[in-house]
């Protein structure tokens, strides 16, 4: 896992984004459910979402994040060999990636999805890093997106008031300079309960003896207190994990960027490390918790604002359902 080690670098040369157009605030879904802006922004420090309109697809947004990393990184859509769709709430079930190559007319480019909830892309460009490495493909885009508002079960107050929609992208390319550093991923899944999206099947029988299972996904289920205690906890542990593979200490970090699922844990994260508030990375209070989308979503933001330098050393960490976690190590740019 020390990756160096294993010849072609890789660099993360495009960052995109994009997210739906309508905005609800805190006091807007204190309408909506038993809520205050107080309780949403002192316990979350977020102060509004995106929602996607029903006519507003999974792919589009995904296909708009690409669009704009595609032309950061000066490549067009059919330089691209590989897109990798990080989501939990595909357009179709089957995979939404495909779709999202139609889109952009990367007519060259392999495209299916990943699934691994809110540690998505984290998973994704450790993944993606694998194809290129292996000398498989060239030109990666990585896609984070995800429209929880689809499966929020908009009447409980202690989910809905987390999640927002968005996507982001990065490319990924091979570079003579390693820029990816170092990772660690971990998964549990004896913890699954504590958040999951579960299909809920309801018994159908086709034939006397013979009964499959039909029905639709439940709404999201979460154990906030759990979820919360188990980033804390986890977190820091694989970051600490990314940087020792990296050879590199707290010192060598200039950004924190972690999953935007909630400020008291970026902030917790943060002290654990003891890494300064000014090098952690949020953009919660616009967005909440885009899930996969979270990490690329701020990145771009980042590298857009001109905050993020060439050369900036990245350690970037997602956590959630699954359970699922892990840290990156990385340096933005060529
Ligand atoms: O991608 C990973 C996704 N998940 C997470 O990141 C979740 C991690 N967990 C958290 O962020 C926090 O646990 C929450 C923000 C979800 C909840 O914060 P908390 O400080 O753990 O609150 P709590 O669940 O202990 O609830 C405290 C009180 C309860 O009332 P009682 O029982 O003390 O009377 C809740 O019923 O707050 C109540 N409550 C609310 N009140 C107003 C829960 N949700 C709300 C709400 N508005 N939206």
């Amino acid at each position: 896992m020390v990756l160096e080690q294993v010849g072609i670098g890789i660099a993360v040369t495009g960052t995109g984004s994009a997210i739906p157009a309508v905005s609800l605030s805190n006091d807007g879904l204190s309408q909506i459910v038993e809520t205050s802006d107080e309780w949403i922004s002192s316990r979350t420090g977020i102060r509004h979402r995106r929602l996607a309109v029903p006519a507003e697809s999974l792919a589009k947004l995904s296909a708009e994040a690409a669009k704009a990393a595609i032309a950061t990184a000066h490549l067009t859509p059919m330089d691209i060999d590989l897109i990798l769709l990080a989501t939990s709430t595909p357009d179709d079930l089957f995979g939404t990636a495909c779709l999202v190559q139609a889109e952009l007319g990367a007519t060259k480019a392999v495209a299916f999805d990943l699934t691994a909830a809110c540690s998505g892309f984290v998973f994704g460009m450790v993944t993606a890093a694998q194809f290129i490495r292996a000398g498989a493909y060239q030109n990666v885009v990585l896609i984070g997106a995800d429209v929880l508002s689809r499966w929020v079960d908009w009447s409980d107050r202690r989910t809905c008031v987390l999640f927002g929609d968005g996507a982001g992208a990065v490319v990924m390319q091979p570079n003579e300079r390693d820029r990816l550093l170092g990772f660690e991923l971990r998964s549990d899944g004896t913890q699954n309960h504590f958040l999951n999206l579960a299909f809920q099947p309801r018994p159908k029988e086709l034939l006397r003896g013979t009964t499959v299972g039909q029905g639709t996904f439940h709404p999201i289920t979460m154990n906030g207190q759990e979820v919360y205690r188990f980033a804390v906890r986890r977190v820091p542990e694989v970051i600490e994990k990314a940087l020792f593979r990296a050879n590199l200490t707290i010192a060598d970090v200039d950004w924190l960027l972690l999953h935007q699922a909630n400020q008291r844990i970026l902030d917790a994260v943060g002290d654990r490390l003891k890494i300064p508030a000014e090098k952690v990375i949020s953009n919660l209070a616009k967005y909440g918790n885009t899930s996969a989308a979270s990490i690329p979503l701020a990145l771009d933001e980042e590298v857009r604002q001109g905050k993020v330098k060439a050369g900036d050393t990245i350690v970037s960490a997602g956590f959630g359902a699954g359970l699922t976690w892990g840290a990156t190590v990385f340096q933005w740019g060529r």
